[in-house]
């Protein structure tokens, strides 16, 4: 009995040392499930068992050389212990890949690390002239390349994401997720491909990251809170945006968002907040946008309450209260006159704006303007361009 007993512990340890050496620090290779890194076939069923494998016992997928074709796969979780998808290859999306929620969607993980010097490519350009949301009122956005919903204690390091069909990343529902060094690229007129998408989060870090893309390198939508954003690198790109709020009757509270030491080269916009028309009352607060440099920036600072598009109702003001945001050492040139446009609400005047140490020229070499409305603003150190001399209570 005694004797049984230390032999299956010993048996045990031998399996788990196994496990140890080949699963959880070389880590399971797709090949070995069958993956064929050709571009033609489809690895799905690979994908998927080296997956389940994995997430039985934690440990690293490796996907390594060559390019991986990869239908709309989802990851799910929970795991018994921290996974690493390790990809140092190309995983590419099918061109008529047809899914709309994901291209590859991991969810319901703790301790998710995504590395690797490889690239995730959406192939976005053959579905892209099918983008209708530009225009039409009620559209279904082409797919995002990456999903993490409900995602904890987790990683995103070193990937590159590659012309996605709609958003490159997209992170809901998701606490204490660090993004880092990571590189975002699609082309300037690619439709509605924002970098990274977040909702509905907590405590999410990205950091020392290169963004190029058609649409916001970063937008931080409804619910978003704790959010640091540091050393991003922006252009092409609609800029660091928070929003679009206050649409969606569910829509919650953006509060806390840090953004610094960020550059912006030839942007449409710099830094922004924008909340629509006749919407839902909640509100973005304690917001700091620091060390900024704007190359060629279109609208540098803009706060745009008057947001409006498809068939929402335009006619009322924006309900959505801005309040507690900073502007620090923000100094660059701008592409356009107004480079400090705070257009706040009529019925929910924006509160606790500071603007301190601004000094935005214009690339050519002309005066640049301010222009305000509803905005309570406190101006400290320099300011160029020149205050409000409309805002409610300029120093
Ligand atoms: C990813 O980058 C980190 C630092 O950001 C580095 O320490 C690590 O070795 C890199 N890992 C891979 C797999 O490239
Ligand atoms: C960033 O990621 C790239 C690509 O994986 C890698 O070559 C580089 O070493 C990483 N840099 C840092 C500082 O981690
Ligand atoms: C990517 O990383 C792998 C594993 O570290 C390495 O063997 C390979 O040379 C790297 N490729 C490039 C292009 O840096
Ligand atoms: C956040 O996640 C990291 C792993 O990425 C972990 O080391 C750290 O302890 C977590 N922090 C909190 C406050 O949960
Ligand atoms: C995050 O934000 C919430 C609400 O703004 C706050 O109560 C909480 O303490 C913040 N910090 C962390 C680490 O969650
Ligand atoms: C402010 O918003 C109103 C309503 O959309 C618009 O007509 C006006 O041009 C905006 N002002 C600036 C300076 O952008
Ligand atoms: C603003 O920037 C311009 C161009 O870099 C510089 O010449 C000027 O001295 C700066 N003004 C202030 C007040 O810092």
């Amino acid at each position: 009995m005694g004797l049984n007993l230390l032999f299956s512990k010993v048996l045990l340890l031998v399996l788990m040392v196994k496990c140890i050496h080949h699963v959880c620090s070389q880590g399971v290779d797709v090949k070995d499930f069958g993956a064929v890194g050709d571009g033609i076939t489809d690895n799905t069923n690979a994908f998927q068992n080296a997956w389940e494998e994995v997430c039985q016992s934690g440990g690293t997928v490796l996907i390594a050389d060559g390019t991986y074709l990869l239908a709309s796969n989802q990851f799910p979780g929970p795991c018994n212990g921290p996974v690493n998808f390790m990809v140092n290859a190309i995983i590419q999306a099918p061109k008529d890949q047809s899914n709309a929620d994901y291209w590859i969607k991991f969810y319901g993980i703790n301790g998710l690390t995504i590395e690797g010097n490889g690239t995730f490519d959406g192939q976005g350009a053959s579905a892209w002239p099918y983008n209708d949301c530009r225009h039409a009122a009620s559209c279904t956005p082409l797919s995002p390349s990456l999903v993490l919903t409900n995602v904890k204690q987790s990683l995103v390091q070193n990937i590159t994401l590659l012309n996605s069909k709609g958003v490159q990343m997209k992170i809901e529902e998701c606490e204490n997720l660090t993004i880092s060094n990571i590189t975002i690229t699609a082309p300037a007129d690619s439709p509605n491909t924002d970098g990274i998408h977040t909702r509905n989060i907590n405590y999410v870090n990205i950091l020392d990251s290169n963004i190029g893309t058609g649409d916001d390198c970063i937008s931080i939508g409804d619910g978003s809170r704790n959010i640091s954003i540091s050393g991003v690198n922006c252009g092409p790109g609609h800029g660091i945006s928070i929003g679009s709020i206050g649409k969606h009757p569910s829509d919650q509270n953006v509060e806390g968002v840090k953004v610094q030491k960020c550059k912006m080269s030839s942007t449409e916009n710099g830094v922004r907040i924008k909340t629509w028309t006749s919407s839902i009352p909640v509100s973005v607060a304690d917001v700091t946008f620091q060390d900024i440099v704007m190359d060629k920036a279109q609208n540098p600072i803009i706060i745009d309450q008057e947001y409006c598009g498809g068939r929402h109702d335009c006619t009322g003001s924006s309900h959505v209260q801005v309040k507690d945001v900073k502007f620090i050492r923000v100094k660059g040139t701008s592409s356009s006159e107004i480079a400090v446009n705070l257009n706040c609400s009529t019925s929910k005047p924006c509160s606790g704006i500071e603007l301190n140490d601004i000094n935005l020229s214009l690339d050519d070499g002309g005066e640049t303007t301010s222009s305000c409305s509803n905005a309570d603003i406190s101006y400290i150190g320099p300011q160029n361009p020149a205050p409000c001399q409309n805002a409610l209570s300029p120093i």
